[in-house]
């Protein structure tokens, strides 16, 4: 399948909105294969050289929706800095990921979110959860696995998995008051 900016869906088709099934496991070969090639998607995305010569627009996660699947799959890679300062990646390839347990803190990104399917800018900050607990299969390590995600990664998280429902990222803009958060949301 080529993915690329004229191949993903927008949020001016329809489609976008429909919700996204469970996928049977073990994975078919043909769920195996898109889950790879979203995962690359990723990767190629924030590679300079290749995002230009494969006409695409960096990412840290799609999902198969925005390429008109609707099946829970998706994937993500996100740089941060564990809990001493240090950097680490984490990269997944899901399927059928769910939420189990969520903080009552909250969080949001000071840069508002952003995403592949959105081309109109939507100011305003999107407040989630601050942690939350993921369980899904993960097809690089080739298990069911649970991800305690905290900050930037429980957005990226909270975004690709809001695609299965039909839920956009500036849904959760408060509308007249764009900008509005709890006092003890963290800032990310
Ligand atoms: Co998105």
């Amino acid at each position: 399948m080529l993915i690329n900016k004229d191949t993903i869906i927008k949020d001016t088709d329809p489609k976008i909105r429909e919700k996204s099934l469970d996928v049977t496991l073990p994975l078919s070969e043909e769920d195996e294969s898109l889950l790879r090639e979203l995962l690359q998607y990723v990767i190629d995305s924030t590679d300079e050289e290749k995002a230009e010569e494969l006409n695409l627009q960096p990412a840290v996660g799609i999902s198969a929706i925005q390429v008109g699947i609707p099946k829970k799959l998706t994937a993500v890679v996100v740089n941060d800095y564990d809990k001493n300062g240090d950097p680490i990646t984490y990269q997944y390839m899901l399927a059928n990921p769910r939420i189990v347990s969520s903080s009552v803190q909250k969080a949001y990104l000071e840069a508002g979110e952003g995403c592949l399917s959105v081309k109109d800018v939507h100011e305003g900050y999107v407040v989630r959860n601050a942690r939350i607990k993921v369980k899904a299969f993960d097809l690089c390590t080739n298990q069911e696995i649970e991800i305690r995600a905290r900050d930037y990664l429980a957005i990226v998280l909270q975004h690709e998995i809001d695609h299965f429902s039909g839920i956009l990222y500036y849904d959760h803009i408060d509308k007249n008051n764009p900008f509005s958060h709890p006092s003890d949301a963290t800032k990310i």
